[in-house]
């Protein structure tokens, strides 16, 4: 695995790097990186059904071709169920301002456990008087289902919750919040840029109407993810996007008003010209992910989070957050100051610069996490994250490094 990602060779700042910070970005495998580098050097022409030539045709087929793979990664009933969007963050805007809210009906619920591109997005409308928000509260990142259940009144037209916290880690069980939320016809986006670093998701038994993650977290290129959706809830999605590949026809007969004719979904949400290079490095992406076998990569990373949490437990001027139990089916462990001389932002300057011959990347800070750092009651906390590429080697030499800063510090 290692060998595949050219990052893990080279040096930073003259020292070897250790990355623990996949949850913020996977390193991108190098066939990626040539993908996209043959694409843009040695082809031209746009896809999208707009010009006809052979350049074109070729890249609109490679275009369609990520689509279909998309929709088989995430188990879509077809193709027309896949969105091309710029990423989780875009997809959760799409879905909480294009989403038919009813009168009487437009509460949403979310979780504290959200990321600021599902949260922000919902907070807002909120404010404008919109729609109604209720925030279920997690304790050390577990979503009580009956305390859920409690939420989910008539007046909920949305529930949106994410399958892995970006803070607390392990998983949230959104299959089974999905099942009360559907009793009651609420509508359901599930935010998967977490949880698909390390699992596989199966939108065919989640339960879900929507589900959103970016390829930059399973290793393909920024600036390109999916929405994907049930092709009804799609298509009676609103658009606040339009332009160029919406429209079936315009017509206008030069007195009355022009009268669009919109594209069922996919294509009435894919306006403008479109990240074709990204959804072709994805596809990439998704190739190299559906060769590794899924319960072995959940086995090593799991393995790897449980040997971390273990470590990270044993030093006493650190508190670890989330249950021990949850943390070894996600993909990171993120730790706060348990002694006012312990400072993350310092830990991470001390990881970055006073390692002899290593470089080690974590992430530190609120985490776009807002709502659940208020709810910890702390300004920052550091994060180490794991991939495939990741091995047991490496944790240790990032907790001999944690304990030697809570010793020099402390
Ligand atoms: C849980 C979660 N949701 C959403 C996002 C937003 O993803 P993007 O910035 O790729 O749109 C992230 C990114 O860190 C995340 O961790």
């Amino acid at each position: 695995m290692r060998a595949l990602y050219p990052a893990l060779g080279r040096e930073v700042d003259g020292k070897a790097l250790i990355y623990l910070d996949s949850a913020c970005t996977a390193l991108k495998p190098a066939r990626v990186a040539e993908r996209l580098a043959d694409f843009y050097a040695n082809w031209g022409g746009c896809g999208g059904k707009r010009s006809t030539h052979l350049l074109s045709q070729q890249v609109e087929d490679w275009f369609q071709e990520a689509r279909r793979s998309a929709a088989r990664f995430l188990n879509a009933d077809g193709d027309n169920e896949i969105v091309f969007t710029s990423g989780t963050t875009e997809a959760a805007n799409m879905v909480c301002g294009g989403f038919p809210y009813e009168l009487g009906r437009r509460k949403v619920v979310i979780s504290d456990l959200e990321h600021n591109a599902v949260a922000l997005p919902f907070i807002e409308r909120a404010r404008h008087g919109e729609i109604e928000l209720e925030i279920c509260p997690t304790e050390n990142g577990v979503l009580d289902l009956d305390r859920l259940a409690a939420m989910l009144d008539d007046k909920v037209a949305l529930l949106a919750l994410t399958h892995a916290s970006n803070v607390m880690g392990g998983v949230v069980p959104v299959a089974e919040a999905a099942k009360l939320a559907r009793r009651k016809g609420i509508k359901v986006f599930v935010d998967d840029a977490q949880y698909l670093g390390t699992h596989r998701e199966d939108v065919s038994t989640l339960g879900a109407d929507f589900v959103a993650f970016s390829a930059h977290k399973l290793g393909g290129p920024f600036g390109v993810g999916v929405l994907w959706g049930h092709e009804t809830e799609l298509n009676r999605l609103g658009t606040w996007k339009l332009g160029g590949g919406t429209v079936k026809s315009v017509s206008w007969d030069l007195k009355s008003a022009p009268e669009p004719v919109y594209l069922d979904a996919p294509g009435r949400f894919e306006a403008g010209v479109q990240n074709f290079g990204g959804a072709i490095g994805l596809h990439e992406a998704l190739k190299l992910r559906e060769s590794l076998p899924a319960a072995a990569l959940r086995a090593h990373v799991g393995g790897l989070v449980r040997r971390l949490a273990e470590g990270l437990a044993k030093i006493g001027e650190v508190r670890v957050l989330g249950r021990p139990a949850d943390l070894e089916k996600g993909s990171l462990v993120t730790f706060a100051s348990a002694h006012p001389d312990f400072s993350p932002v310092d830990f991470n300057l001390f990881l970055n610069h006073e390692l002899p011959g290593r470089f080690i990347a974590i992430r530190v800070g609120e985490h776009c996490a807002h709502l659940q750092h208020r709810r910890l009651g702390v300004d920052a906390t550091a994060r180490a994250s794991l991939g495939a590429y990741n091995t047991a080697a490496e944790v240790d030499l990032f907790l001999d490094a944690a304990r030697a800063y809570a010793k020099e510090a402390c």
